[in-house]
């Protein structure tokens, strides 16, 4: 377990490249188990979830090494088609390992995947989509079991655009017999670098970013070198960082198209917006304006994973703004949080009436979350005095040594690894 410690009033100035896409890596990372040739990946973020992925590719009895800043899977050797228990639980995407695992292995045995606790996340839409594909599916004593023999392609209508569901079944269909479509399908741009990854193997998927996924099943791919794409909402949380302390950030190496909504939002705020083909760049007032009305959807809407960095801008902003989450039962736990550091909010249902203040003040607050953790980070960073970070392992989840990225900008965070009893 880690705490971090934030000293709070820099400016923050400067500019930093993006990591790579940990919800673009981790349904790669799952697709290296359908082709049976070394693959080569560049870009995946060393961080929590994926390394977690990477030990369970391991127990299945892939081979998986570092060279330089590539990481090379090897799944020639894999020979299990058993998911561990304990990785799994900690990891939302062990879900996407039961479509591969299954087309690879006709059989596939998992637990239900943890993750963030962010709202009831049933996974109802995989199965359907893995059963449409004429798997046989039993689920008892907390594990789920596949068993199928060949995939048959077929016509998948999701009842809502689910990322995961997307993913899971892109994957099962790329080795199936036939064609499969996948109606509503999520457009999020992280299933259009999957798209990317499978046809650069030698799949045939297209249509990926668009309501309707079209997969051809072919026998087997082959090896490839390939590079992730970079993290938007990482991105995202970064531009939010300057924004909040009125500073001047520019983050490269991403793809501006991707943080649009966001981009949106912080010209709202007052912020200057200069895109360039690979970098964003935001200078900021002194102190951010209010916005009227902000909704999350899926994507081409706001993020939900920005929603909570969002929340925190608008906590210090001149005026009151109004949030609704409309993708997770439940995204609002930072909402306590930062009322601790000195926020004025009103959760009501799915609604969140955000009345800014000049300034927050340090407080020891807890991460329950990995994108709430992250709002409390930025916080942290416009609060007076310190700000304590209990369960910061779980921002680690998914952003690559922040701290580091955070003092380029001039801002303070120490991290502190120990075992704390809670
Ligand atoms: C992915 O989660 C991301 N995770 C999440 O990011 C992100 O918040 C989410 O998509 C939405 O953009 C990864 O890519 C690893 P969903 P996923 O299936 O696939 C309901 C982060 O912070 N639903 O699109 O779990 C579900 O309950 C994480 O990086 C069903 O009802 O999201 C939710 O309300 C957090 N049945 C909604 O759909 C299903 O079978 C969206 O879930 C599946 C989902």
């Amino acid at each position: 377990m880690s705490h971090w410690l934030i000293s709070g009033g820099s400016v923050l100035n400067g500019s930093v490249p993006v990591q790579g896409s940990k919800n673009a890596a981790l349904p790669i990372l799952a697709a290296t188990l359908l082709i049976e040739e070394p693959i080569e990946l560049k870009n995946v973020p060393v961080i929590r979830d994926t390394e977690n992925m990477l030990r369970i590719l391991r127990s299945l009895g892939c081979t998986v090494k570092r060279e330089g800043d590539a990481l090379i899977v090897d799944s020639r050797t894999a020979n299990n088609c058993v998911l561990p228990t304990a990785l799994s639980g900690e990891l939302r995407s062990s879900i996407f390992l039961l479509g591969s695992v299954l087309s690879r292995f006709g059989a596939a045995d998992a637990p239900y995947p943890g993750g963030c606790e962010i709202g009831n996340r049933p996974i109802d839409l995989h199965l359907k989509g893995l059963r449409a594909l004429n798997a046989k599916i039993t689920e008892e004593g907390g594990r789920i079991r596949c068993a199928g023999g060949s995939l048959q392609g077929a016509t998948v209508d999701l009842g809502y655009p689910s990322v995961g569901a997307t993913e899971n079944i892109m994957l099962a269909a790329c080795r199936a017999a036939g064609t499969t479509t996948i109606r509503n399908a999520a457009c999020e741009p992280e299933i259009v670098d999957l798209e990317r990854f499978l046809c650069a193997c030698g799949f045939c998927v297209h249509g990926a970013g668009t309501p309707a996924v079209v997969i051809e099943g072919v026998l087997k791919g082959h090896g490839v070198s390939y590079r992730v794409m970079p993290d938007r909402i990482v991105t995202g949380t970064y531009l939010l960082s300057g924004a909040i302390t009125g500073g001047d950030v520019t983050v490269t190496g991403a793809q501006p198209e991707t943080v649009e909504p966001l981009l949106f939002k912080l010209s709202e705020c007052g912020c200057l917006v200069t895109r360039q083909t690979d970098s964003v760049r935001i200078r900021a007032p002194k102190r951010p304006r209010a916005i009227g009305f902000t909704e999350t959807r899926p994507y081409p809407g706001f993020p939900t994973d920005l929603q909570p960095q969002l929340f925190a801008l608008l906590s210090v902003a001149d005026g009151t703004s109004v949030l609704t989450e409309n993708v997770f039962e439940s995204r609002f736990r930072h909402a306590q949080e930062l009322k601790k550091m000195g926020a004025e909010n009103r959760i009501l249902d799915r609604t969140a009436i955000i009345t800014g203040v000049e300034r927050l003040h340090g407080a020891c607050v807890t991460a329950h979350d990995l994108r709430g953790g992250a709002a409390l980070a930025l916080a942290g960073l416009q609060a007076e005095g310190e700000t304590r970070i209990l369960h910061a392992e779980r921002i680690e989840r998914g952003y690559e040594r922040m701290d580091s990225v955070i003092a380029a900008l001039g801002g303070l965070i120490t991290r502190k690894e120990e075992s704390i009893g809670e």
